[in-house]
């Protein structure tokens, strides 16, 4: 039985959404050059029923990209390539945020610019490999940026969501999860340093706070949300003590009227993390994450426990996933394979349910 408050509207900060479904953030790494392609367009167009579509991450500088293949936010070109995804998108009556990102220490010298290391809070080597041009690679130890190199950090950030707004998107989520190096700074695992901006969690918090205002500033706090995955332990993360990081890290992101606050609800790191807390902390637009199936995210909204639930895999694979939501349709099998670069396989040519049937 399909019960509605999943597909009624919702009014986020500055912007009325059609339904609570959204798309969650996926680097597909189809861009050329850092460039969207007109294949991009096609991906994004075909799931602009969604609620929200929130684009794969895109780095805001050179220095801030991690990956082959993903797109950028920080120049003209890259500008008029989004440009074509939203006005496609908006064509179709969606929404779509732009996920601004920075890797920080999850990338390779044969990534950025002048072959440079990879920079980070702290000289601290992730385990694992980097995706590299010429295959994973170990990572290497990054460099610890200067207090006075962080200034510049939250101007890359400013400067690729006033480009979103150029592109025409509705409004950027800033990703401060997954271990990238906004995360680094929140968590203890990653981050050693004595200035102001590590050590308490005070002090930890301060960049991504120091973003966060400064974003809300450019383009306004209605159109500005934040990510956050507080018990990820993805590309080397920890804490040494979740809870109170997040607790912190919410309470202060709620007194500043985002758009949405959106969640990756794992517990790899902590069992101690309350995620019913978190969303009360936080008090604005809770949006929930990670592996949610129809049932989990329809008894969710119900109950109040989330306002909008996104979801990754099953998009890749269902264009149409509301109405596939809304019939109670089967829903498709996203192939691992072809999630990340590629061609068209895997990437436009899952069909619509319509075709399905046919
Ligand atoms: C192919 C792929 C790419 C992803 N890329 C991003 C990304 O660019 N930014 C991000 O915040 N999360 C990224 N994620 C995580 C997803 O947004 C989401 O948190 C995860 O897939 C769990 O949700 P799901 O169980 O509904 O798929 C990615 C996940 C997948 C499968």
């Amino acid at each position: 039985m399909t019960t509605r408050p999943l597909f009624e509207p919702l009014t986020i900060g500055d912007i009325t959404l059609r339904n609570r479904i959204v798309m969650a953030p996926m680097t597909r790494n189809r861009a050329q050059d850092t460039i969207p392609q007109p294949m991009m367009k096609t991906y994004y167009r075909q799931r602009a029923s969604a609620g929200l579509i929130i684009t794969e991450a895109s780095q805001v500088s050179p220095q801030g990209v991690g990956y082959p293949n993903t797109p950028g936010i920080h120049n003209d070109e890259q500008i008029a390539g989004w440009k074509k995804i939203t006005e496609a998108v908006h064509a179709e009556g969606g929404t779509i945020f732009l996920q601004l990102w920075h890797v920080g220490r999850i990338s390779h010298p044969s990534l950025q610019p002048n072959g440079q290391l990879p920079v980070a809070p702290s000289a601290i080597k992730p385990d694992g490999k980097a995706f590299t041009p010429d295959g994973m690679q170990p990572f290497q130890t990054p460099r610890a940026l200067d207090t006075d190199e962080l200034p510049g950090i939250v101007e890359q950030f400013v400067s690729g969501a006033k480009n979103a707004m150029k592109a025409g998107f509705d409004g950027v989520e800033i990703h401060g999860a997954n271990g990238y190096l906004l995360d680094q700074f929140l968590r203890s695992g990653s981050n050693q340093r004595e200035d102001d901006f590590g050590g308490s969690v005070e002090n930890r918090a301060r960049l991504l706070l120091e973003v966060t205002d400064a974003v809300c500033g450019a383009v306004g706090p209605g159109r500005t949300s934040v990510r956050l995955s507080p018990g990820s332990t993805f590309n080397d993360m920890h804490d040494e003590d979740p809870a109170k990081t997040f607790d912190y890290v919410t309470r202060e992101l709620g007194q500043r009227a985002l758009a949405y606050l959106h969640v990756i609800e794992s517990d790899d790191d902590s069992d101690a993390l309350d995620y019913d807390a978190l969303k009360t902390s936080c008090g604005g637009v809770y949006m929930a994450n990670d592996g949610y199936e129809i049932e989990d995210a329809r008894n969710s909204i119900n109950n109040g426990r989330a306002d909008l639930v996104s979801f990754g895999k099953l998009f890749i694979s269902n264009p149409d996933l509301p109405e596939r939501l809304l019939k109670d349709a089967p829903l498709a099998c996203a192939d691992p394979d072809t999630f990340y670069g590629g061609g068209e396989e895997g990437y436009i040519d899952y069909p619509e349910m319509a075709r399905d049937a046919a």
